[in-house]
């Protein structure tokens, strides 16, 4: 056997459409305040905030947030301040790490007006389309309704800015979708959001949480969705569900996953732990991240 001596560091990197990421950790959107972001140093290949859309949003009434076995059912309904605010506070998240900033609009026209405005951002290396979000109503259209809906808002997004563009997926219709926001021009996609779910409480018979089911609960859905996704497109994937460890980390790379992006685990986890249980497990196999990607045997 081969005996790698190579650093840590060297092993964990990886590039996401030619930007070069220190790890293949990214935060999920929505995930990671500026409060926590002195606790998280070394940990991300990049930085990712929490959605901004045109306009400020107040998010849905509560209750916002269940627990479940397994997980958390979330519908905070993209509450933010609005991009002029969000840009305005944006240097908060500039901690010398490539900085990535999730999107959405209600209208294509809005989609295209807000990546023209972000790409002109040179502190943005790149934009992540939330095409999928279940918890929030588009104005009556829904980006991820269908590969048409998807071809579309990428292609405006395309023609508005230069900068590298990740199209955020839900489950339903992931391939077909996939292969909709590749062929619009979209350089990479984030496999996936929430899952939509409910929670009632039986006892006051009330339904409580309508949004999206994250956390462990989702991962084998996810896992699966990256794989098929992977098998049908040539762009790079990023991963997202219910990633709560290094395996699990080292798990959607070996689907192919280029990176991982964490986010309910954070509540829970240290994601300075994950990262270092990825270095293990990459240690005792004797393996870089870029060899994980794709590499299942059968
Ligand atoms: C509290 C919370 C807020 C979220 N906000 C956003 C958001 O603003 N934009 C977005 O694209 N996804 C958002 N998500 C979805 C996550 O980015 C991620 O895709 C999803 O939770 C699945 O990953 P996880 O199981 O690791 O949490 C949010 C999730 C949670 C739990």
């Amino acid at each position: 056997m081969v005996v790698r001596e190579r650093k840590t560091e060297t092993r964990l990197a990886v590039e996401l459409c030619g930007i070069p990421l220190r790890t293949p950790l990214i935060p999920a959107s929505g995930t990671l305040t500026k409060e926590a972001l002195g606790e998280v140093e070394g940990v991300y290949g990049a930085m990712l905030p929490k959605t901004t859309t045109p306009a400020p949003r107040a998010g849905n009434p509560p209750p916002r947030v269940a627990e479940t076995y397994a997980g958390m059912v979330n519908s905070i309904g993209l509450q933010n301040p609005g991009v002029e605010r969000f840009l305005e506070g944006l240097d908060a998240f500039d901690i010398g790490l490539p900085l990535f900033v999730s999107a959405a609009g209600d209208t294509l026209e809005e989609f295209g007006a807000l990546c023209e405005r972000l790409g002109a951002d040179e502190r943005i290396s790149a934009i992540e389309l939330n095409l999928s979000c279940p918890n929030v109503e588009c104005g009556g259209l829904t980006f991820c309704a269908g590969p048409a809906s998807v071809e579309e808002v990428v292609a405006v997004c395309r023609r508005a800015t230069g900068k590298p563009i990740f199209a955020k997926l839900t489950f339903e219709g992931v391939v077909e979708n996939a292969r909709a926001a590749e062929s619009a021009g979209a350089d990479a996609l984030t496999i996936m959001n929430t899952i939509p779910a409910l929670t009632i409480d039986a006892h006051r018979r009330e339904a409580l949480v309508r949004g999206g089911l994250s956390g462990p609960a989702i991962k084998p859905v996810a896992l699966r969705a990256v794989y098929d996704v992977c098998g049908a497109v040539e762009v790079p994937v990023i991963g997202s569900g219910g990633v709560t460890s290094g395996i699990d980390v080292a798990e959607f790379m070996l689907a192919g996953a280029t990176a991982v992006q964490i986010g309910t685990a954070s509540f829970v986890r240290d994601p300075k732990e994950i990262l270092s249980e990825l270095a293990s497990y990459l240690d005792k196999v004797g393996l870089d991240t870029a060899d994980l990607m794709g590499a299942l045997s059968s």
